[in-house]
């Protein structure tokens, strides 16, 4: 039996793609790869340097001049990998509320978006990947073996984050986050460059109902489901 050797799943904030591919990946041994830090460490990156983040020719130049690689895991914490930046771990600064709150301005930037292509697609060519964020079928490996478009309701992607946040220890009302995952999916489906959207190939996968272990084996059987011929 063989696997797609490049797999990659799309869809908006708070679906569940990132902790089922994460999943899916330790579980069929590949390399996962979450491309929307990349856009987090360039947001990050830019904060720190104090640039203008209406200034595009600045976050572009930053971007072009930044080596940006992921690595599995080097921490041992038990996060999902390391983002390394010119050889600098920064993992710990990019899921912060101020990325998140200036990480849609960014990946709206053309120039941005172009400056980070050839790094998600050689690691691409690397094989065995999960490649996972908003235009990897569409744009990123529109060749990709397997493509997946992972879905939830507003209401359930909100519910998810609240809990997490609550696990986490954080402040959190589930209106705010309802209200800021809604922003975050217009800002991100609606831009001019690579908006969010389901390739005409990909294979829609709904996960409002599922536990976390179902969309899992829900993911898995579709992998386990691919021939090479479709
Ligand atoms: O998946 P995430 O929340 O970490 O993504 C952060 C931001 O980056 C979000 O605004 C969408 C954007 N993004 C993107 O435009 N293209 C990708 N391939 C991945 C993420």
């Amino acid at each position: 039996m063989s696997l797609p050797n490049t797999i990659t799943v799309d869809g908006p904030a708070g679906s569940g793609k990132t902790s089922v591919s994460f999943a899916v990946a330790q579980r069929i041994g590949y390399l996962f790869v979450d491309t929307g830090a990349f856009y987090r460490a360039m947001t990050f990156l830019a904060l720190e340097k104090r640039l203008n983040l209406s200034d595009q020719q600045q976050v572009t130049a930053l971007a072009l001049h930044t080596h940006l690689d992921m690595t599995p895991d080097l921490a041992d914490d038990g996060r999902q990998y390391t983002l390394l930046a010119d050889g600098r771990d920064i993992t710990p600064h990019i899921h912060t509320p101020t990325v998140d709150a200036h990480v849609s301005t960014v990946a709206a930037m053309p120039g941005a978006r172009d400056a980070l292509l050839d790094v998600q697609r050689s690691i691409g060519k690397r094989g065995q990947v999960i490649m996972v964020g908003r235009d990897i079928s569409t744009v990123v490996m529109p060749d990709a073996d397997l493509k997946i478009y992972i879905d939830a309701s507003l209401n359930e992607r909100a519910t998810r984050r609240y809990h997490q946040r609550l696990e986490t220890g954080d402040a959190a009302d589930l209106g705010e986050i309802r209200a800021g995952l809604e922003q975050r999916d217009t800002l991100d489906s609606q831009r001019k460059v690579s908006p969010l959207q389901q390739a005409s190939d990909a294979v829609y996968l709904d996960t409002s109902a599922m536990t976390l272990q179902q969309a899992i084996d829900a993911m898995h059987q579709l992998i386990l489901d691919w021939t090479p011929n479709g």
